[in-house]
């Protein structure tokens, strides 16, 4: 069985007071029991997040790393450097990454390979843009950034990740993916994955981001091959992302 995960991703939002509040709201509102609730913060908020969300049950990540320990990389951050502050996961290919910041599926797998030689969770983002799900390659798509990874880090790497489908056409858009829409491409990639290694897709978590809100969170979360949900507006919202979390069962 599955655990529940639900995931707020921050992005490059926020001011000290506003990541005050938000964390104050997390930690009196969500409940961890029989759930895993994450918060992925901007790099300078993480000392303020390890500080409030310490002993909680709620635990957080970076949004990115480089794979490098350190060096010459002006502006990046590095895995070891999320370790100073406890994140125990780190986002690696959001949809942001990949076509603002041209991280291609090679480099999308060497992060999760680095993530993984840290100790550090990733969080492999995978998604189709509007053009490629109008195609009707969504699945070649997945599929090949799926591939990249598992080649790369193999059945045992999988077993120790977790995966965000996010459609980029449902990504701050409100148009969120119907329940039928995410749960198809859900059970397709479990179903591509099972071809390497059964057990390994039946406890693979497999979350679903893309405009999820509370309202539509529990209806998404019911389906069978959806296990939780990466979420981005609806977690700069204190009753937003609680009642999503609550609604994860
Ligand atoms: O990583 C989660 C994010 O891409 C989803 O954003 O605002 O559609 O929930 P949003």
């Amino acid at each position: 069985m599955r655990t529940p995960f639900i995931a707020a991703n921050w992005k490059m939002n926020g001011t000290r007071s506003e990541v005050a509040a938000l964390l104050d709201g997390f930690k009196s509102g969500i409940s961890t029991e029989s759930r895993q609730v994450a918060v992925f913060a901007p790099f300078v908020f993480l000392p303020a997040v390890q500080d409030a969300l310490q002993g909680t049950g709620i635990a957080w990540g970076g949004q990115n790393a480089h794979t490098a320990d350190s060096g010459a990389y002006t502006g990046e951050t590095s895995l070891a450097m999320l370790k100073e502050f406890g994140c125990q996961y780190v986002l690696v290919g959001h949809s942001e990454r990949r076509t603002l910041f041209g991280e291609t599926d090679y480099i999308v797998a060497d992060k999760v390979e680095a993530a993984l030689a840290a100790g550090v969770t990733p969080v492999l983002c995978i998604g189709e843009t509007l053009q490629e799900r109008e195609q009707g390659i969504t699945g070649e798509v997945c599929r090949r950034q799926l591939s990249t990874v598992l080649d790369q880090v193999g059945v045992e790497g999988f077993r120790k990740l977790v995966v965000a489908y996010e459609p980029v056409w449902a990504i701050g858009t409100g148009k969120t993916a119907s329940p039928e829409q995410a749960q198809e491409t859900h059970a397709e990639l479990r179903a591509y994955l099972a071809e390497t290694d059964a057990d390994m897709a039946a406890q693979l978590q497999i979350l679903y981001g893309g405009s999820m809100k509370a309202a539509n969170a529990a209806e998404l979360m019911a389906q069978p091959d959806i296990d939780g949900g990466l979420v981005g507006g609806a977690s700069l919202k204190v009753d937003e992302f609680t009642g999503i979390c609550n609604a994860a069962a």
